[in-house]
């Protein structure tokens, strides 16, 4: 059975959706595509159904990074579907805690921090860069490819 892995951030128009793809890359780059199921999702529901910020289209086009999801908004059933669920930073942690307590039974989900499995960084959090310049989409990918390549070799190792 695939491994269920949801990324979230609170647009899913940055962060999250940016994670899926760099997550997507680094397994169809070690040829495991198939055994995995990656999706992203927000907390808050502003930008349903729009595709990624252009903005982070275009940073992760130059790195061959292919951003083509649609934004939606997390539900409370995706703590009981998927396995793991990540978030970028302690807003989003927080709120998926808390729709986690709205459950009346335990999560199938194990809930973390996507930079828990970075490699080459101290930092916690993925900051925000829907309201800052380029250089904070560059500093988002970075991040991302570090703690995307930490995930993939913590679960298949
Ligand atoms: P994301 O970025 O959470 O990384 O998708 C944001 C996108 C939109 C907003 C905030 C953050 N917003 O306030 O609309």
């Amino acid at each position: 059975m695939k491994k269920k892995i949801l990324f979230v951030c609170l647009g899913n128009i940055c962060r999250s959706p940016a994670a899926e793809a760099v997550f997507l890359k680094v397994l169809t780059a070690n040829g495991f595509e198939d055994n995995y199921f990656v999706d992203s999702a927000g907390t808050g529901g502003w930008h349903v159904g729009q595709s990624a910020d252009s903005r982070m289209q275009l940073a992760a086009k130059q790195r061959g990074i292919v951003i083509s999801s649609f934004a939606r908004q997390i539900k409370i059933d995706d703590l009981l579907t998927f396995d793991l669920i990540l978030t970028m930073d302690n807003d989003n942690l927080n709120a998926v805690n808390q729709l986690s307590k709205q459950l009346d039974k335990e999560p199938l989900a194990l809930i973390k921090p996507l930079l828990n499995y970075s490699q080459n960084s101290e930092l916690l959090e993925v900051p925000d860069p829907y309201y800052g310049g380029e250089q904070g989409f560059e500093k988002v990918l970075d991040l991302l490819e570090d703690a995307c390549n930490g995930l993939f070799e913590e679960i298949n190792s």
